[in-house]
Parts: C-alpha cells; sequence; structure tokens
C-alpha cells in the first residue's frame, strides 16, 4: 500500500503509551474512512521490549474502550524513521530529546510532541503509567484521545494540500 502520509508515535518502551496511540489513531483513520491514505506505527527509543506485545494492563484498558492491541510487537526507533514518517509524534520531552538529537544528526522529520495536537490540555507531555496503577493508562487514553482528534485534523489538512483525498 502506498500510503500518502505516515505517522510515527514515539515512547520509551513502545509497550504502553504509543502502541495505545497507534492503535486509538488507526481506528480514528478506520471511522474516518482514511486507512488506505494513512500508515500508522509506534517505537521505543529503548530496545528493552523488542518483539514483545504490548504491556497487559495496555491492552486491558484500550479493550474496555474498543480498541485492540494485541497483535502489536515493539520494536526500537531508527534514524531512518525520520525519513520515511511524516509525522513523528514523541509522548514526552526525555523522548523528544532523544529524538531530536537523531534529528540533528540525519535530518527528515522534526519530531514534536504529540500533546502540541491537543491545545486544550494543560498538560505538555503523556506521563509513563508503567510504574503506576490502571487509573494511568486510563489518563493516557484520555490524553491520547484528545490529542488523536487534533491530529486527525492536521492530517485532514496534509492530505487536502497534498491533494491525496477525495
Ligand atoms: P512506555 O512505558 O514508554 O509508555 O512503553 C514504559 C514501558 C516500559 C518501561 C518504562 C516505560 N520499562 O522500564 O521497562
Amino acid at each position: 500500500m502506498n500510503h500518502a502520509i505516515k505517522v510515527l508515535f514515539v515512547c520509551l518502551g513502545n509497550i504502553c503509551r504509543s502502541p495505545t496511540a497507534e492503535g486509538v489513531f488507526q481506528q480514528m483513520l478506520e471511522n474516518a474512512g482514511l486507512a488506505d491514505a494513512v500508515k500508522v506505527d509506534s517505537c521505543g527509543t529503548a530496545d528493552w521490549h523488542t518483539g514483545k506485545s504490548p504491556d497487559e494492563r495496555t491492552i486491558a484498558a484500550a479493550a474496555k474502550r474498543g480498541v485492540a492491541l494485541e497483535h502489536l510487537q515493539a520494536r526500537q526507533f531508527r534514524a531512518e524513521d525520520l525519513t520515511e514518517f511524516d509525522f513523528v509524534l514523541a509522548m514526552d520531552r526525555s523522548n523528544l530529546d532523544i529524538l531530536h538529537g537523531a534529528w540533528s544528526s540525519a535530518g527528515g522529520t522534526e519530531p514534536e510532541l504529540f500533546l502540541n495536537y491537543a491545545p486544550r490540555q494543560a498538560l505538555e507531555e503523556v506521563p509513563d503509567p508503567y510504574y503506576g496503577g490502571e487509573e494511568g493508562f486510563e489518563h493516557v487514553l484520555d490524553l491520547i484521545e484528545d490529542a488523536g482528534l487534533g491530529l486527525l485534523q492536521a492530517v485532514r489538512q496534509k492530505l487536502e494540500v497534498t491533494g491525496a483525498c477525495g
């Protein structure tokens, strides 16, 4: 499939926040009829969980909102992602710093914070839920759903500009 736009979500382990964003945004695209035009992927800046499914708590929280994540497999970020993807969206500043380091030598798409697309949120970062309780995973989903709607608008605009839509 030749996708007009490619979106990459990045966190630390690629088992909690970024796979949640991948699954939620994929579903938003499907609901909007844009799944063929937009490719979505996620990765982690660390390689600790490469090849693993998302965290069980991540899978359970997303399933409650009708989003299936168990088929996803963690992978590590690579500098070539900055050339392949049109949106590179970090969940927090520490991961953004790592991506910026790669971008300053490799070039490509400049990474940004995902919550830039949720301007009504007071938070700038999606908090890491790994060491916390269940409510942290719900909060991650709330933030991702909000930013996902803003991102969908930005993706629509880009599709219109590139003439790839309708
Ligand atoms: P994520 O959360 O970056 O949202 O996937 C984490 C997952 C695993 C670890 C830390 C954060 N860890 O320390 O293994």
